[in-house]
């Protein structure tokens, strides 16, 4: 089993990019919560392609909800929801279905199923089934906002252009009236031309995501296995693309001298804080009240309008390949929701392990 994330509250994704739909089943979640159709859709709509940087799928992400919900609530069974796959052209994939693309998962993909797996839009490979992830999250979100964790993301750099760091009221502002989620305009200008370039190159750029909970009680995290920095990262590597996860100071650290890393202890208000966050919330495992800061590496979009030395697998010669078909020149923007939702995701799983939720919400 490996379609499913959570102890308490799960989630599982299914669906392929161009089989008949996506989907995702949400286990544990109590009785009695407030949502509605439209409260997921509005999630899912927050990974809507956006011009100029984006794919022509025109498709529209119509949420379905099939079980779970009822009179406006959560009835405490499983949660089942789904979007049909209706604007499909797998002519491309057709043509193309021996060459594997470089960067994709094609060549692994094919040694691990031995060439039965659904290619079409990269199958269960391709970056639409966040859309699962996502309302996923939508849920985990509603959870965690009874007890007043707020999760953001925004976009920090793209293609070597790096965001102005921002507080936190500046980036729930911005990022979403902002095509590439980035909470600082003058920096989204910049990368807007980076991508631009790309494209205009037959090309594609990657970039870095952070992520942030807020309002984490300390004490929440399962050691030694189920740290929180463990699930949360195993959670975002679920994101296709993602290629590196760090908290807090991250790789930074292992150049610092303690005196510099370590976060000195303070009260304040009357509550243990610490004056800094090089740990970004997390020690040993377990939160420590300040904010989670995570931070993503998303890799260049892998398929590119350039002519690439390939292998043509059925026939076993070597090939070239020009992607054609319908990719975003950079992925990151659309992968901004999809960290928001694995973070909620994780936290409610640890709240709920932590009894922090009630088992119905009245
Ligand atoms: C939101 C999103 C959209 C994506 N769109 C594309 C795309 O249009 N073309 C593409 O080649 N890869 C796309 N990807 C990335 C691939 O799915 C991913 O690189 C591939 O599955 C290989 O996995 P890996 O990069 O995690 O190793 C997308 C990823 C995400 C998160």
């Amino acid at each position: 089993m490996n379609n499913s994330f959570g102890r308490l509250f799960t989630i599982t994704s299914f669906g392929e990019s161009h089989g008949s739909c996506i989907g995702t089943i949400i286990d544990g979640c109590p009785a009695g919560l407030p949502v509605s159709q439209e409260d997921i859709q509005e999630e899912v709509d927050k990974r809507k392609p956006t011009s100029p940087i984006a794919t022509t799928r025109a498709e529209e992400e119509k949420v379905e909800v099939l079980s779970g919900i009822f009179n406006g609530h959560t009835t405490g069974a499983p949660i089942c929801l789904l979007i049909w796959n209706r604007d499909v052209d797998s002519s491309e994939y057709e043509r193309t279905r021996s060459l594997l693309r470089p960067g994709h998962a094609d060549y692994t993909a094919f040694m691990k199923y031995g060439g039965f797996n659904d290619f079409r839009g990269g199958g269960r490979f391709s970056g639409r089934i966040t859309a699962t992830f996502i309302m996923g999250g939508a849920i985990a979100r509603k959870l965690l906002n009874l007890i007043e964790i707020e999760v953001l993301a925004h976009t920090v750099e793209i293609g070597g252009v790096r965001a102005e760091l921002k507080g936190v009221d500046e980036i729930r502002k911005n990022v979403e009236h902002n095509p590439l989620k980035c909470a600082d305009p003058r920096a989204a200008e910049e990368m807007l031309k980076v991508i631009e370039q790309a494209r205009a190159e037959g090309d594609s750029t990657g970039g870095i995501i952070e992520g942030m909970a807020l309002n984490v009680p300390a004490g929440i995290g399962e050691p030694v296995f189920d740290t929180m920095e463990g699930d949360m990262a195993k959670a975002l590597y679920a994101i296709p693309a993602v290629k590196g996860v760090e908290f807090g100071s991250g790789f930074s650290a292992a150049r610092k001298r303690g005196s510099e890393n370590n976060d000195p202890f303070i009260i304040r208000d009357g509550k243990i804080v610490t004056a800094t966050n090089n740990a970004g919330g997390i020690l040993g495992g377990i939160s420590n009240g300040m904010p989670i800061v995570v931070r993503v590496a998303v890799k260049p979009t892998p398929s590119i309008a350039r002519n690439q030395q390939t292998v043509n697998i059925e026939k076993m010669e070597s090939a070239s390949l020009e992607v054609k078909g319908r990719h975003d020149a950079c992925i990151v923007p659309r992968a901004v929701p999809a960290v928001e939702a694995m973070i909620a995701v994780t936290l409610c799983d640890f709240a709920m392990r932590a009894r922090l939720i009630p088992e119905v919400i009245k």
